[in-house]
């Protein structure tokens, strides 16, 4: 087996209204970590798309006066114009109203079926169109006379219909097992333990199918029944993998590596679907990271609220490298964050145009003034200078792993930290000084202050791919050797080639627009 694979997804999103920052984010710390497992030398299947059928999306559909296909059509167009907008890498983008998408629902099924895990029988509880889930009676309460789900608020309805069942509590004791054995499984761990007690509680059969509308994928062999979107929504990872009848491509990249969703959506990823896989006899999923939720000051983001960001609004103000950074610098993963206009403008002012912006400009104009615009060869590296380089090829194995744990915040903060020494390192050598009486030293200082503006590149070039793109352009680093290993390479530059004209990387914003 080639462990040089790694497989990541977001989730599906439901195209029933406009993108906004919630799925902006799942995308974007999801690009992040495919991207750098790209640096990691990895052959990666970065997966997001759209998750279409069900009653949701159905009633969505007839408030527009539309038909479903169509709707969908035209909002999952704009969910993938939104992955060009925030320059994602994603090597594939499903829909599951897609042919091959359904093929493997019903290859899932059937195997289901084969097992013995799927019974018919009647259905009769409480059931949220708004999150497409069934709840228990101590899950909901009362509220101003409405029934409302405790963990998400939204409106319960009663429902009672013929309904084929997966029998879910049958695999209780076996996913105890898995998280127990599997440390790794479900993370943070706060979203684990979580779990971990809702499972111990016992679990209930699952309603997989509904007869009481038609807008889905129909249950093979009776298809007054339609598949619980569910079921049908979490086959997405395996249809991509041509799950149907390629086993190429499956074998290649399945069990999948991480799935990343928000923490609203855990208890189908770390519940339903490995106990679905469990019965299927297929592999499971190497690990389940929930994130938080994205507030907006202070606020849950919601339309009612009116505090919505809109990504591509910002975009478009503030630039995509701008957003973002700011995400995941501003929220730490695992939890809940507050995001605001405020904080995105000290953000950008801060780390990207007076740390690292500032950074390279300052070296790149010397160089040009001073050396006739071409990286320094004869160096001479004193301790200082070893000290500064060392320090950051001693941490790399531990900057890779807090990648690797998803620890996106301690990374950051790293590398930040590096490009505030590297600024000061500049500083307190003074290079300006020490034209006249020690050139060399002086072409030594700028050759050191490149190799680590052109480290410190590499480790945000996942995070802010286009500016660290052009710093690297900047600095005639060859495409290709713009990766993790290539960290600390001294000899990665061309010195007889002149820098290109580089302009301003990030725009200082003003407080007061
Ligand atoms: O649940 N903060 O789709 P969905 C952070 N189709 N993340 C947020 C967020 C916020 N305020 N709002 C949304 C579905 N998200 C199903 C998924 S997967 C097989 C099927 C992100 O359109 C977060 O990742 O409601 C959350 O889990 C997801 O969008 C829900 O998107
Ligand atoms: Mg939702």
């Amino acid at each position: 087996m080639n462990n040089k694979n790694f497989y990541i997804s977001t989730p599906i999103y439901y195209p029933s209204g406009n993108p906004h920052m919630g799925h902006a984010y799942s995308s974007i710390i999801a690009d992040i970590f495919a991207r750098f497992k790209r640096l990691e030398g990895y052959e990666v299947l970065f997966l997001t798309g759209t998750d279409e059928h069900g009653l949701k999306i159905q009633r969505e559909a007839e408030k527009n006066n539309k038909d479903p296909k169509k709707f969908c059509d035209e909002l999952s167009e704009k969910f993938k114009d939104l992955t060009k907008i925030l320059n994602l890498s994603n090597d594939d983008f499903i829909r599951t109203t897609e042919k091959r998408h359904y093929k493997s629902v019903e290859k899932i099924w059937n195997r289901l079926v084969k097992s013995g895990d799927i019974y018919l029988d009647k259905y009769s509880g409480w059931y949220s169109i708004s999150d497409e889930a069934y709840y228990d009676e101590d899950e909901i309460e009362e509220i101003n006379g409405k029934k409302i789900s405790k963990s998400s608020g939204s409106i319960v309805d009663w429902v009672e219909e013929e309904s084929y069942f997966f029998k879910l509590s049958a695999w209780s004791n076996k996913l105890l097992d898995l998280y127990n054995k599997n440390k790794d499984f479900i993370l943070p761990v706060s979203r684990r333990n979580e779990v971990i007690k809702f499972v111990e509680k016992g679990l209930k059969d699952l309603s997989v199918s509904r007869t009481s509308f038609t807008w889905g994928i129909p249950v093979p062999n009776n298809n007054k029944h339609i598949i619980y979107v569910w079921l049908d929504a979490l086959t997405n990872y395996l249809s991509a993998l041509n799950f149907s009848d390629d086993e190429k491509k499956y074998n290649k990249f399945w069990p999948a590596d991480v799935h990343i969703i928000g923490k609203d959506i855990l208890r189908f990823h770390a519940i339903y679907w490995p106990a679905f896989l469990l019965a299927a006899n297929l592999p499971l999923p190497k690990k389940v990271f929930g994130h938080g939720w994205i507030l907006s000051d202070d606020k849950k983001m919601s339309k009612s609220i009116g505090n919505i960001l809109d990504p591509i609004e910002i975009v478009n103000i503030y630039g995509v490298d701008q957003l973002r950074y700011y995400l995941v610098k501003e929220v730490s993963l695992g939890n809940d964050g507050s995001i605001s206009m405020q904080n995105l403008k000290n953000c950008i002012n801060n780390d990207l145009a007076n740390n690292y912006g500032n950074l390279c400009q300052r070296v790149f104009s010397f160089i040009k003034k001073n050396c006739s615009n071409k990286i320094p060869k004869d160096y001479k590296l004193e301790n200082i200078d070893t000290k500064l380089l060392d320090k950051l090829k001693k941490n790399l194995p531990n900057l890779i792993k807090l990648i690797n744990n998803q620890n996106l915040n301690e990374f950051i903060k790293s590398v930040v930290q590096y490009s505030f020494e590297a600024n000061k390192y500049f500083n307190d050598s003074e290079p300006w000084k020490e034209k006249k009486e020690n050139p060399q030293r002086m072409r030594t200082i700028l050759f050191v202050a490149c190799e680590q503006i052109k480290n410190i590149s590499i480790l945000l070039n996942p995070i802010i791919p286009i500016s660290t793109n052009k710093v690297l352009d900047t600095l005639n680093v060859n495409p290709k050797k713009r990766l993790i290993k290539e960290i600390n390479n001294l000899k990665c530059f061309e010195h007889d080639k002149e820098l290109k004209d580089s302009d301003i990387l990030f725009n200082k914003i003003e407080n007061d627009n």
